[in-house]
């Protein structure tokens, strides 16, 4: 069994990116620049929209965090878009989700520019890859199809069962694994809640992504010898044995799952900086695709 490392796999690949980037800077005349909005006062969003910012100042890309607290109404939200959308500094805009469940999600991504939709959540995004035209891929199915590229592995006729249909993750990863070309023609099985049978489907697959958002929820018994796993949850679960009192695990019970496997991503350093990596990958596109 190997690791799938996605901390050093995201500096190869964001290595390529900067070096891209730097290349085109002097005839665009600037860098690439994401504008990052965060609602709310999440620790996990938090996180997640830091490692972003930091991501692009290690690309030597622009960004701007523009940060709410929780009580800030739809309207005011939309008003910040539209002027994203119209700024022709920025090539990237991003809504940290979960966004508070007074405003829309739906209303807000529906409000991005396609063309700076980099995290690949807008409808037109999501119809275009649907239909396998050029478009912006949600940024977390998007990395990890970056990281089984980067190891050589080809996933065509292989049967993929993902666990989860959310539309940022599951939805868009079996849609990705299923279509034809590069990284797709496998066959997938997309499981959910109401799934029946869900450890003799898991038994079959030679790739298991679970993204269901329930720590340690796929068991050994669940794994086929062999199996590719790749593990999108990130839980955090009490721990009286750390200092914090808490840490991160995944989808996947990674110490038994991992002994029967032929490659597992780790939680965290897995999909986490796959996902950064999908996303500056689409921001880099963005800058191009507006020269
Ligand atoms: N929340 C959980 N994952 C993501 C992501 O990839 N992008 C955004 N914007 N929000 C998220």
């Amino acid at each position: 069994m190997q690791l799938l490392d996605g901390v050093g796999t995201a500096q190869r690949i964001q290595d390529r990116i900067r070096e891209e980037a730097a290349a085109l800077i002097p005839q665009r005349g600037r860098a690439p620049h994401l504008a990052a909005v965060l609602v709310g006062e999440d620790p996990a969003s938090q996180v997640y929209v830091g490692s972003k910012v930091k991501t692009c100042e290690a690309l030597g890309f622009g960004s701007t965090l523009i940060r709410r607290n929780a009580h800030t109404s739809e309207a005011e939200l939309l008003q910040i878009i539209r002027e994203l959308n119209a700024d022709p500094e920025i090539d990237g805009i991003l809504v940290q989700l979960p966004l508070p469940k007074h405003i829309s999600e739906n209303a807000i991504i529906n409000a991005i520019d396609p063309a700076k939709d980099v995290d690949g959540f807008h409808p037109v995004s999501q119809g275009n890859m649907v239909l396998g035209q050029p478009t912006y891929l949600p940024a977390t199915p998007f990395g990890i199809q970056l990281l089984l590229a980067e190891y050589g592995i080809d996933v065509s006729g292989k049967h993929a069962v993902v666990i989860g249909r959310s539309n940022i993750v599951g939805t868009p990863m079996s849609i990705l694994l299923s279509r034809s070309g590069t990284g797709g023609n496998a066959t997938v099985t997309l499981t959910h809640s109401r799934t029946q049978n869900l450890k003799e489907l898991c038994l079959q697959a030679d790739i298991i992504v679970a993204a269901i958002g329930k720590p340690r929820f796929v068991t050994a018994d669940m794994v086929k010898e062999g199996a590719i796993v790749i593990d999108v949850g990130i839980n955090r679960i009490e721990d009286a044995s750390r200092k914090s009192g808490s840490r991160l695990v995944g989808d996947v019970d990674f110490d038994a799952v991992f002994p029967k496997c032929s490659y597992i991503t780790p939680v965290p350093k897995g999909v986490g900086p796959m996902t950064i990596c999908g996303l500056m990958m689409n921001t880099l596109k963005a800058w191009k695709a507006g020269a």
